[in-house]
């Protein structure tokens, strides 16, 4: 199934479709093909429960260097090793503190990822010449079994081309990357939707490099002390961990993030949007279902007066969910930055939300979105 690429450099990407709640055996049946795809090599874009990421054998350079080039991402990132069994951890990491194996404990399978000394078996392709590793282990009943079938770690960042939001459906994954993957495993919609938790376990307290689907709030009931990188949670900063370096969960069109209480919020995105489709400019709105209602209300959208045919034409709404159900908004923000990308918006506005638990991640998602652009209202 490895096929060489053509004289235009382009894969013949195969998409293969799996039901995620099949039994693990026929799962693990299912993505023979596609595990040893991964043994001989290739690329392999799947799901976790958080985003789809795009996987190949983390003991082989040559396949950690089709990764790189896939994405178009820059060498000086390091990638995320995912492994099935605890087993593993021991043979990528050259040591594991009795604080990483508590939190590997606690939350594995799930969306927390460790950084921890390196072994020598993981090439420095991997992990950007740094002397430590990131490892996981997802709880996708599909990441799991495709692991499990390869029988090797899979060294997999998000199946997104670098610098466009994490795909959270093969559809987007599709979009990004058909024609530079060996293999699209499609597992239907990710779950969290937002990526995993980056805690750095190489310093004391350990410190959150990147808020993700386990909350800050979770890993203190075990570490206490634990930080979290300056910026990480900060609309005011500017990012300062090796991937946080590069742009990155960026829509194409300037996100501008307006901050404060609601019902400010609602009134500064009405003016902005409002002044902004008045002079002829596309529109985007990232909001939540009440904002949305709102808007619809105070821009009239939903009237037929002539003069609102103009704001209807040039405002597009992205509804993300209930402020109410934070996991709601964080399982659909990057399907609506790719929806009003492809509205083809010229500028776009984002409601924020409270920081407890899944918020974190999701004000850090929009901050680096925004890259500055912060209205405080
Ligand atoms: O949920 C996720 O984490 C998804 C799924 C596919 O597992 N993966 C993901 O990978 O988001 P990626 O490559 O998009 O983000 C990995 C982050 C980057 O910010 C990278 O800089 C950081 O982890 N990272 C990786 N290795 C590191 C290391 N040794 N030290 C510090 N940061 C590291
Ligand atoms: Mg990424």
């Amino acid at each position: 199934m490895l096929d060489a690429p053509d004289e235009q450099g382009k894969l013949a990407t195969v998409r293969i479709q799996v039901d995620p709640r099949g039994p693990a055996d026929t799962l693990e049946e299912e993505l023979g093909e596609a595990a040893r795809v991964l043994r001989q090599g290739g690329t392999v874009a799947f799901p976790t429960e958080t985003v789809y990421g795009l996987g190949g054998n983390a003991l082989d350079r040559r396949a950690v260097a089709r990764i790189f080039v896939a994405k178009g991402r820059p060498q000086d990132n390091p990638l995320i090793v995912h492994i099935a069994e605890m087993e593993a951890l021991e043979t990528i990491a050259s040591s594991v503190s009795p604080e990483a194996r508590r939190l590997a404990d606690r939350f594995w399978p799930g969306p927390l990822t460790l950084i921890l000394p390196k072994s020598d078996i993981i090439p420095n392709e991997v992990t950007a010449g740094l002397e430590s590793v990131a490892v996981r282990m997802p709880s996708h009943p599909v990441a799991c079994a495709l692991i499990r079938a390869a029988g090797v770690p899979v060294a997999a960042p998000s199946a997104n081309m670098s610098g466009r939001p994490s795909p959270t459906a093969a559809d987007h994954v599709w979009r990004d990357m058909a024609g530079r993957i060996d293999v699209l495993v499609d597992g239907g919609l990710t779950d969290i939707g937002v990526e995993s938790t980056v805690l750095d376990m190489t310093c004391r307290p350990p410190v959150i490099l990147r808020p993700g689907g386990v909350a800050l709030e979770a890993i203190r009931e075990l570490i206490p002390e634990t930080r979290i990188l300056t910026g990480a949670d900060d609309v005011d900063a500017t990012p300062r961990s090796p991937g946080l370096r590069h742009k990155h969960y960026s829509p194409s069109s300037e996100l501008w993030l307006v901050v404060g209480e609601w019902e400010s919020q609602v009134r500064e995105i009405e003016k902005r949007a409002q002044a902004e489709a008045r002079r002829g400019r596309r529109v985007g709105l990232l909001v939540s279902a009440e904002t949305a209602a709102e808007l619809r209300a105070l821009l009239a959208l939903e009237s037929d007066v002539p003069e609102n045919k103009s704001l209807k034409r040039n405002i597009v709404a992205a509804e993300v969910g209930s402020r109410g159900n934070l996991s709601e908004v964080a399982s659909a923000l990057f399907d609506g930055m790719r929806r009003l990308d492809e509205a083809n918006v010229g500028i776009i506005f984002a409601e924020s939300y409270d920081t407890a638990g899944v918020g974190l991640a999701i004000m850090n998602r929009l901050t680096m979105a925004a890259g500055g652009r912060v209205v405080r209202v």
